[in-house]
């Protein structure tokens, strides 16, 4: 047994339901097919959303995050190091160290931690486009891996 099924069906139906309810508010289809299997971190994912909006960004949208993830700078993408295929392995492309899948689906601790979150935000945005990502990119993108 992988350390995806420890969580039990009770805490998993409490959990996706507030997860709807925050997601709704933010103009995300519960249309969406993928409501029904949001993982487990997507309750902090809710609200660090919140906080971007508070930043003035929103609504968000995964079609927009996954499009960031893809986009490729002078050769340089978020694919460089995570791969397109979230639920695979990285590799750094510096140091050549494993990274372990972004998926939260694999990787149970994955966009569980804002500090953590912002910090490499502001790392990996500055390397792939040498720039900030703004609060509308980082929401997209957290919306779009949230749910991977
Ligand atoms: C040069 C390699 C590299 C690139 C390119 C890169 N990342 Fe990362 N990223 C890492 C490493 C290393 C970590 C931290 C190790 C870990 O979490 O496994 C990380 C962690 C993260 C985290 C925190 C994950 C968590 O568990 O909270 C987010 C979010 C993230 N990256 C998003 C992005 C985005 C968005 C892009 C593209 C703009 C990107 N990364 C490009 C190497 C990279």
């Amino acid at each position: 047994m992988n350390r995806l099924t420890r969580h039990t069906n009770k805490s998993r139906l409490t959990i996706v339901a507030i997860s709807t309810l925050l997601l709704t508010s933010l103009s995300v289809s519960a249309a969406n097919s993928k409501v029904q299997s949001l993982p487990l971190s997507a309750e902090r994912i809710g609200t660090q959303l919140q906080s971007y909006q508070a930043q003035g960004a929103g609504p968000f949208t995964a079609a927009a995050g996954q499009k960031l993830w893809l986009q490729d700078m002078d050769g340089r993408s978020c694919t460089s190091c995570h791969t397109a295929k979230v639920t695979n392995m990285g590799m750094h492309q510096n140091t050549r160290k494993p990274i372990d899948p972004m998926a939260p689906s694999i990787t149970a601790d994955r966009l569980t931690d804002s500090a953590k979150i912002e910090k490499w935000f502001t790392r990996n945005c500055n390397w792939t486009f040498k720039r900030d990502c703004t609060p509308q990119e980082k929401g997209d993108a957290l919306l779009w891996l949230s749910l991977q």
